[in-house]
């Protein structure tokens, strides 16, 4: 427990926090890449790139400097970061690194606004941070290792097939390399895989929902393609993924994770809502509905650009066949003119919950959003606005920073 005077130090950093926290957080990085630099391939260069990690951590510690008072409702994120950290293999011994650097870059960065006390009260804070998240870590790595087929660190996996889900999508089948079995997991979850990107000349790993349900032989990973546009590269890893990683090829990859998964012990209605990409890990739920729960009510709800985009339209097809409680909603934001001939889709332009809330809004429903950050905010405000309560609405950003309800 952090006392009074520390709190208190804690508190008056919170308006420099608010004012100068990327700053803070972007020094920090560069600090310790400089220090450090093996930790380049455990950290995202590509979030570094565009900014996004370095936001993720200012807006953390500023929220965690605004809630000293009461850390308890931190305790979600803490559980999200955990789950992340597990998956990126990040060990007890590395928190005094991060912590030194961040301690001398709040001295450097704040100047003489940050005297002896004030570094003391931030390395108390710290640390008791630390301690929760080494000890929920510990925690999933325990339970990754002791279930069937379980392992910690990275192992190596075989591409055993590649296939085209879309124009842009492509799915990965994963077969350990040892020939050993798969362990289960909770539809939803990610792994990490790793992968060399010769640009950097380092090993960089991304999280990739499972877009299969447990109970597989196989790992399925279904990647899009990150083309890039006039201003901004294309992505690293995603590249790699598509252009270089052929079957047969090896692949380094990390036990299932993450706090975003289907609730299994429930009954109630669920309601599934994504665009894009954002669809895999709701195609693990929908296959584990479907193969265990079939009476339970489902509501696929899609949205994509157009027909050349549109991943697993076969298999929700062929799922909402055999699944006689579910039902399907695809938006196509601009059909060209060929899905205007076939029709595969229901309707245009965005997701609109309100125009459909009478059958997508239901008494004691879990609604699992997942998409680009802007769509997740659309779909929680017209969640919340429809009178869905904050804590049936799950959410998994393919980013960082996540997306608070
Ligand atoms: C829990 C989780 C689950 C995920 N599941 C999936 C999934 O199922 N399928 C999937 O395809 N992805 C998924 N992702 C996203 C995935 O992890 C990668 O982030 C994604 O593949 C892009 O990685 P990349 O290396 O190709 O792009 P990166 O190189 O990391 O670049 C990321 C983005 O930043 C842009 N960018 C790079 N540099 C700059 C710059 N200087 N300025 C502006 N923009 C820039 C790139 O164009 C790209 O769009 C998931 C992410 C998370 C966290
Ligand atoms: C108290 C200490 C720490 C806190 C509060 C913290 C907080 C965070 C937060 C908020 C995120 C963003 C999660 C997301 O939105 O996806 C994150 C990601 C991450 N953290 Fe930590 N972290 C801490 C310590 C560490 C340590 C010791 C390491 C190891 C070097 C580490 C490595 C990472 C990595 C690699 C990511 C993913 C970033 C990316 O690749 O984009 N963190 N952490």
């Amino acid at each position: 427990m952090l006392d009074m005077p520390t709190k208190e130090l804690i508190k008056a950093t919170i308006p420099v926090l608010r004012e100068h926290g990327v700053t803070l957080t972007r020094h920090f990085y560069a600090r310790m890449f400089t220090h450090n630099p093996e930790l380049k391939s455990i950290f995202n260069q590509g979030n570094q790139q565009n900014g996004s990690q370095q936001q993720a951590l200012a807006m953390a510690v500023l929220a965690y400097a605004e809630h000293i008072e009461n850390p308890g409702v931190l305790q979600p994120v803490l559980t999200m970061v955990a789950n992340k950290h597990a998956s990126l293999g990040i060990r007890a011994e590395h928190y005094p690194i991060v912590g030194k650097h961040l301690l001398a870059s709040i001295r450097e960065v704040l100047g003489d606004a940050a005297n002896d006390e004030l570094i003391a009260a931030w390395a108390a804070a710290y640390g008791q941070l630390a301690d929760i998240l080494i000890a929920q870590e510990q925690a999933i790595y325990q339970q990754a290792a002791t279930q069937d087929g379980g392992w910690t660190g990275w192992r190596s996996f075989r591409v055993q097939q590649k296939v085209a889900e879309s124009e842009e999508i492509t799915s990965f089948y994963l077969v350990p390399a040892d020939g050993g079995v798969v362990p289960d997991y909770r539809p939803g979850q990610y792994l990490s895989v790793r992968v060399m990107v010769p640009e950097l000349g380092l090993m960089q790993p991304r999280q990739y929902s499972l877009s299969a349900a447990p109970g597989n032989a196989y790992l399925r990973i279904s990647v899009k393609k990150e083309t890039g546009a006039t201003n901004t590269p294309g992505g690293m890893v995603s590249k790699v993924l598509h252009d270089s990683i052929a079957e047969g090829a090896l692949i380094d990859v990390a036990p299932p994770m993450g706090d975003y998964f289907l609730h299994q012990d429930r009954d109630t209605p669920v309601v599934l809502i994504s665009a894009g990409v954002g669809v895999t890990p709701k195609l693990s739920m929908l296959e584990y509905l479907a193969k265990t729960q079939p009476a339970r009510s489902v509501q696929f709800i899609h949205a994509c650009r157009h027909g050349g985009v549109h991943a697993f339209r076969q298999r929700v097809r062929e799922l909402q066949q055999q699944y006689p409680g579910m039902n399907s909603t695809v938006y196509y934001e601009t059909p060209r003119e060929q899905d205007v001939r076939d029709r595969d889709y229901d309707r245009t332009g965005r997701i609109d919950l309100m125009a459909i809330a009478e059958y997508a809004i239901q008494p004691q429903a879990d609604y699992y959003v997942c998409g680009p950050k802007p769509f997740m905010q659309a779909q929680i405000a017209s969640l919340k606005a429809l009178g869905v309560d904050a804590q049936r609405i799950h959410m998994e950003a393919f980013g960082s920073g996540g997306v608070a309800a």
